[in-house]
């Protein structure tokens, strides 16, 4: 796996990559500090694709201030060791000056989608996902594109950047991994103490108790969101920000749960904020 960390140089290495081989490219976007969800995609790319490019940049733009944009694990090594296990043939890892020079003045709006759910809670968010995304499909131009259902809401707002601004590239979502207790994999697990990551089952339970009331045959949305709410709610230590059934393009929420609505959440366990969905 080769490392680079100017556009100069990834510009050139998949210049060389593309002259020997005529696949696909596929490009793996992440903040660093992976786990097992990251590297699922670094995997699925390395099946689909010819060659697999990733890239490592905890992004500014996306965080608000008093965010944990400082504190965010930084690994490179140890993810450097993971990439290249998984695959990964080009690592692009800039520095903050090279992605994000200060005076740019343009950047890309995620509009009324950008607002809903995270971005509620996290004005300018989805603003600097779209902006460094974006950024990142000029400076790789994949023809495939990797990212985790887990950011429910991140891919509505990628799938309509690609549509809106014309981007020649195929998003593929893959599936939430989890640990083995039903906890969604997210680099901030790591802040969590040993009673928080307790407390933060929740989330998933909530999601699992909505699941079996749907499969048992309860469809309106209402009735399943109060029964994933009162899991919530029965569990001390953990602040409910939303929890939803919704359209999984617009992120409308719905009145009945149809195959392919999104349920999604988000809560507070601590200082941390975790989110987790499924797709009905
Ligand atoms: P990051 O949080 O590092 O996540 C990188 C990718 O891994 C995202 O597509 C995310 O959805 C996926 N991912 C995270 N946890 C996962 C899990 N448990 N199972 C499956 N996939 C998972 O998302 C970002 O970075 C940034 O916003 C980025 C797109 C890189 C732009 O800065």
């Amino acid at each position: 796996m080769q490392l680079v960390t100017t556009i100069a140089e990834a510009r050139a290495a998949l210049h060389t990559a593309r002259a020997q081989s005529s696949g696909s490219l596929g490009l793996v976007p992440t903040m660093g500090a992976l786990h097992a969800g990251h590297l699922s995609l670094a995997r699925r790319a390395r099946v689909e694709c010819s060659i697999v490019a990733a890239s490592l940049f905890v992004n500014p733009l996306q965080f608000a201030p008093g965010e944990d944009f400082d504190r965010y694990p930084r690994q490179l090594d140890a993810d450097r060791t993971l990439f290249a296990e998984a695959g990964v043939d080009l690592l692009f890892a800039p520095a903050a000056a090279e992605m994000t020079p200060p005076g740019a003045t343009t950047f890309v709006d995620a509009g009324e989608l950008g607002s809903r759910l995270d971005g509620a809670a996290r004005p300018g968010h989805f603003r600097g996902v779209a902006t460094v995304v974006s950024k990142l499909f000029h400076i790789i131009q994949p023809g495939r594109a990797y990212f985790g259902q887990k950011d429910a809401v991140q891919i509505a707002v990628l799938r309509r950047l690609v549509s809106d601004l014309n981007f020649p590239v195929e998003l593929v979502a893959c599936p939430i991994v989890r640990d083995p207790d039903g906890l969604a994999l997210s680099s901030r697990n790591a802040y969590l103490s040993a009673a928080e990551r307790t407390h933060a089952l929740a989330l998933s339970r909530a999601l699992t108790t909505m699941q079996t009331r749907l499969a048992a045959g309860e469809t309106r949305a209402a009735a399943l969101v109060a029964a994933g709410r009162a899991v919530v709610h029965a569990q001390p230590g953990i602040a409910l920000e939303y929890l939803e059934a919704v359209d999984p393009a617009s992120l409308l929420p719905v009145e009945t749960v149809t195959p392919g609505t999104l349920v999604a959440i988000a809560a507070r366990v601590g200082h941390t904020r975790l989110i987790d969905n499924f797709v009905a």
